[in-house]
């Protein structure tokens, strides 16, 4: 492989957008020619430690020698089938082995291509979820909405957007076209500290209000990754759990960041011993590859 050269940088520049940074000023780039572990090597020799894991994909570290081997074998063999009408060993082994690690009403693997594409897909289930039940039942469906809590990030695409904080989600200037869904106020009482029940009036309230309008509960499980690192207590996701069977609605889990033993536990639910309706894995399932 050639090294990158001036000319490269300055087309990088002038022609790729790269996330969260501006398109009219547009930041010089570091080049990078390599990663191990958790170092990444820039053109000119320097190294730089990845504490973020690639926005938390990299769980085992860079160039690992089984993903390595594991994506050297699979590629010889076909990089990609589409999956409408045909299945392969790879992905019945995959979905077994979600099936077998998440909790055990969680038995249906539907497979997509990022975050927040599972957070579209998930939404999507719930609605269409009420739909058919209500469809069944011989009722009319009122159940379009969702509830979530502020705070959230869920992704970058138009539902995800539209359950993140409209403040601090990074999706504020999009406020007029996105779908207008319920939002309780964050969860107060820390992950270690004594449980204030009052942290889930609001909650309660938008719940008695609107579950006949309400489809899905969407939530971080126990840390809110992107709006700060929150965690909260585990008292506020059992008391979730709760109101949902309650009021007759779907919990959505977005264990995206936390799955995968990310906060100490397997899965984030597990902190307070609950199991979602619908949960989204991303990120570190990937392990980067
Ligand atoms: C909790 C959560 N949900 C969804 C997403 C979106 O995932 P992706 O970047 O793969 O679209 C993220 C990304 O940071 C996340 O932290």
């Amino acid at each position: 492989m050639t090294s990158i050269t001036q000319t490269d940088l300055s087309f990088d520049q002038q022609h790729i957008w790269h996330p969260y940074s501006s398109m009219i000023s547009p930041p010089s780039m570091y080049p990078v020619v390599s990663a191990e572990g958790v170092r990444i090597k820039l053109e000119d020799g320097r190294e730089l430690i990845d504490g973020m894991a690639s926005w938390w994909s990299v769980i085992h570290g860079y160039n690992h020698p089984e993903l390595n081997q594991a994506a050297h074998g699979q590629i010889d063999k076909m990089s990609h089938v589409m999956f409408g009408g045909i299945t392969h060993q790879p992905a019945i082994e995959l979905a077994r082995q979600l099936v077998e690690m998440t909790p055990e009403n969680l038995d249906k693997v539907f497979l997509a291509d990022s975050g927040s594409v599972a957070v579209e897909v998930a939404i999507k289930m719930a609605i269409q979820y009420w739909h058919a039940r209500r469809a069944h039942e011989g009722k009319a469906n009122t159940k379009h909405k969702l509830l979530t809590i502020r705070n959230g990030y869920h992704g970058d695409t138009f539902g995800a957007m539209s359950v993140c904080d409209p403040v601090n989600g990074m999706h504020e200037i999009f406020t007029e076209v996105l779908p207008q869904h319920f939002f309780a106020p964050a969860p107060r009482t820390g992950f270690n500290e004594d449980w204030d029940e009052s942290d889930c009036a609001e909650l309660k309230r938008l719940f008695e209000a609107h579950h006949e309008e309400i489809a899905a509960l969407i939530l971080e499980p126990i840390v809110q990754g992107a709006g700060g690192m929150r965690f909260y207590s585990p008292e506020y996701l059992k008391t979730a759990r709760q109101l949902c069977d309650e009021y007759d609605v779907l919990l959505i889990a977005d264990e995206i960041a936390t799955g995968f033993a990310r906060s100490g536990a397997l899965f984030a639910c597990d902190h307070a011993g609950i199991a979602p309706d619908i949960m989204c894995l991303g990120k570190a399932i990937t392990g980067g590859i």
